[in-house]
């Protein structure tokens, strides 16, 4: 149970590192919680106008997941899923921001890199699909992390399964109000910056 623990803390200490935070401070654009919907991930980093940005934040935000999964992984396959747990729920619960951080998108996808990478791609297929189609980063995010769940009980991994599903439900939760304003035809499209 120290392993399961320790894993828990060292996944959850990287991933609540808030990068969508401070690559735009350290850029001089002010705090990202000020525009747009609030949120510190890499959707609401573009609505700052700088793609290369937007895209740094995705790339860290989702790699400390990969990193927790892949250095927990070296002591054990449950560790592993534990640090990649831990890190989801550091990037939505940050200690540093009163417990107030993203919603889990780009983690959930480096989590998901680390454990099982194929998987990854379909996510990503899915994504970018919606997102071609519906231009809604929300959507494209909603669809995708239903398809995750449903992927892997195909594939007969239940322990990821149950894993990924826990983590959709919770990126449901948190995209509350994104569902609102989708629902009301109110959502900011990609592209709009709003
Ligand atoms: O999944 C994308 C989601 O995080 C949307 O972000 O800023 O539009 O609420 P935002």
């Amino acid at each position: 149970y120290t392993q399961l623990l320790a894993a828990l803390v060292f996944g959850y200490l990287l991933g609540s590192i808030p990068f969508g935070l401070l690559i735009t401070r350290a850029a001089g654009l002010g705090d990202v919680r000020n525009i747009g919907s609030g949120n510190i991930g890499a959707t609401n980093v573009l609505r700052t106008g700088n793609k290369g940005l937007a895209a740094l934040t995705l790339i860290l935000d989702a790699l400390k997941g990969t990193a927790a999964v892949l250095i927990a992984g070296i002591y054990g396959p449950e560790l592993a899923l534990v640090a990649g747990f831990g890190a989801f729920l550091g990037h939505l619960f940050p200690v540093w921001l009163g417990f107030k951080g993203g919603k889990g998108v780009a983690t959930y996808l480096g989590v998901l890199a680390g454990l099982a990478w194929k998987v990854a791609l379909v996510f990503a297929a899915v994504w970018l699909a919606v997102a071609f189609i519906m231009r809604y980063s929300s959507l494209a995010a909603l669809v995708a992390s239903v398809a995750v769940p449903l992927t892997l009980l195909y594939l007969g991994r239940i322990d990821y399964a149950v894993l990924f599903a826990v983590m959709t439900a919770i990126v449901f939760i948190k995209h509350r109000a994104n569902i609102s304003r989708l629902l009301a035809g109110t959502e900011s499209r990609i592209g709009a910056n709003g």
